[in-house]
Order: C-alpha cells, then sequence, then structure tokens
C-alpha cells in the first residue's frame, strides 16, 4: 500500500495512515485503499476490532489540501462524495472501530476519527476543523456528525471559528471516549480493545446496527428494532453460551455464531 501500513495482530486489523511528511493528509489513494483493506477485515473472520491511527507526529491533519488547487465544482464534489461514502462505510462497518489519535486530528482527519465508535487520545492530541480558514468547510461528514456528538452550540463554535481544541476538552465535551499519556497510547486502546475483543462479535455487530440506525430515526423505529432484534438474539450460539457461562460461573467463550 503507498498511504497505508497494515498490520492483523491478535484479533485487531491495524490501519497506519502513512504519509507521516504531509501529516497523513488524506488523498484519493488514501480513501481508495482503506475502502480496499476495510473489505479485507470485513470479511476475514480472525479480526474482531478495527484501530486506525497515523504514523509521525500526526493523526491526520485532514485532505491533502495541495491537491486543492485543481479542484473545480465538480471534481470536488467528487471528492468530498468519495471521502464522505468511505466515512459511513466506516461507520456502518460491522465490527467495532476505534481511532488511537497520535496528535492533530483535523479536518478530514477528525472526520475518520468521529466515524469511529471509540476516540481514544494522547493529551497532547489538538483536534478541529479549520476548513473555514480555507474558504471551504468539512466535506467528510463533518458538518453532520459534530453536532450529533457534541450538539450544536459547541458544533457550531468549532466549525465556524475554525479553533482547534485541546484533547481533554475533545473528552469534556464528549467528543473524545479517553485522554492518556502519550506514552500510554497504545497499551491503553489495546486495553479498551481486549474488552471488545472478550465480547460475542455477532452480538457486537448487532447492537451496534441498532444504536446507528436507531440513532437516526425516529424513536418509535429504534425501540421496535431493539426488540425485534432481542428477539432474534435468543436464536443464536452466543446467547445460549452467554448465559449458560453466567449460570455455571465461568467465562464465556463466544463464536460469533
Ligand atoms: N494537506 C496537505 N499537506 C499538509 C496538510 C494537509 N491537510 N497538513 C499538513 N501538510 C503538510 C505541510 O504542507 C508540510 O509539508 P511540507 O513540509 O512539504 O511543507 C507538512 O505537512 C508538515 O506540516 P507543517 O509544516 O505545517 O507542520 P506544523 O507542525 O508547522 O503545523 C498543522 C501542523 C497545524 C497541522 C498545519 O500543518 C496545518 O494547519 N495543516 C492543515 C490543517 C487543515 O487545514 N486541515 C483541513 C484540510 S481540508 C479538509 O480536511 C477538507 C475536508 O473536510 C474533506
Amino acid at each position: 500500500m503507498e498511504t497505508l501500513d497494515v498490520k492483523k495482530e491478535n484479533g485487531i486489523g491495524w490501519i497506519y495512515l502513512n504519509r507521516p511528511d504531509k501529516l497523513n493528509a488524506i488523498n484519493l489513494k488514501m480513501i481508495n485503499e482503506i475502502d480496499s483493506i476495510l473489505k479485507d477485515f470485513e470479511t476475514d473472520n480472525e479480526i474482531r476490532v478495527v484501530i486506525f491511527t497515523g504514523k509521525g507526529k500526526a493523526f491526520c491533519a485532514g485532505a491533502d489540501i495541495s491537491q486543492f488547487k485543481e479542484l473545480n465544482t465538480m471534481t470536488a464534489w467528487n471528492f468530498a462524495r468519495k471521502g464522505r461514502e468511505l466515512m459511513d462505510y466506516i461507520e456502518r462497518f460491522m465490527k467495532p472501530t476505534i481511532a488511537m489519535i497520535n496528535g492533530y486530528a483535523l479536518g478530514g482527519g477528525l472526520e475518520l476519527a468521529m466515524a469511529c465508535d471509540f476516540r481514544i487520545a494522547s493529551e497532547d492530541s489538538m483536534l478541529g476543523l479549520p476548513e473555514i480558514n480555507l474558504g471551504i468547510y468539512p466535506g467528510f461528514g463533518g458538518t453532520q456528525r459534530l453536532v450529533r456528538l457534541v450538539g450544536k452550540p459547541k458544533a457550531m463554535e468549532i466549525m465556524m471559528t475554525g479553533d482547534r481544541i485541546r484533547a481533554d476538552e475533545g473528552e469534556r465535551i464528549g467528543l473524545i471516549n479517553k485522554v492518556v499519556t502519550k506514552e500510554s497510547l497504545e497499551e491503553e486502546t489495546l486495553k479498551f480493545a481486549a474488552k471488545l475483543l472478550e465480547k460475542s462479535p455477532l452480538i457486537l455487530s448487532i447492537l451496534k446496527n441498532i444504536i446507528l440506525y436507531g440513532n437516526d430515526s425516529p424513536i418509535v423505529d429504534g425501540l421496535n428494532m431493539e426488540s425485534l432484534g432481542w428477539g432474534y438474539v435468543f436464536s443464536t450460539e452466543d446467547e445460549k453460551e452467554g448465559v449458560d457461562a453466567f449460570l455455571n460461573k465461568r467465562k464465556p467463550n463466544f463464536k460469533g455464531k
């Protein structure tokens, strides 16, 4: 891969954004490569959690601004659509996703992190959607996802001032799940991932689906999906295993069936 480094280890699919000289700026090649590796992770039963992070001093400083000079209305629209479709794919990905934020997460970089289920950041990380300073605005889903994550007033402030915020402020407003020291970032992320790896991948997938679709629907539809799905879960082997393990005071061994 030209723009990524990829590793499969202990049930985790690692995606390292790998353009450190450009602070891992996202170009079309990177969009296509992430899409392709996710398709591989999706069908690989060994992979149960996906972690995104950046090589070098940044998570990702956003879309590659150097290519903007060549864009016109049609090609810019197309680029935004491709980026947005990737973020939608990440958000709806069947397996849990974590953004391990190791420095700047700006513009499209923060949009990628926001499409993940969880964001764990090192204390020196800086977050922001500074597109307004370029005379544009977020184009990979940020205008919608940030509002849903932190509410309208803070989201408008972040997008309309373009100001960067520190990781601890991100945690305070609900954008970041956990802030940790720079030295412990990987260890803490792995600890978090370990909790997910213990669970049934099948039930996690169904639960994620219900949370996401329910969040975008009228509550009555979400609640209905919840109870229908709850019934469905009782036809799975993992439900039998989980309940049996509890009743027999042992650890469950979920198989994803
Ligand atoms: N695109 C392309 N190149 C980028 C980049 C980006 N988004 N961000 C950084 N770089 C490049 C710099 O041009 C520089 O390259 P050269 O060494 O070849 O000059 C290299 O990465 C290192 O960057 P800096 O020298 O600027 O590093 P710094 O530590 O002084 O500053 C920074 C770091 C504050 C993150 C600064 O690089 C910066 O402001 N970057 C742009 C952030 C931004 O505006 N992001 C939004 C992009 S638009 C977008 O994402 C649209 C969308 O929603 C889809």
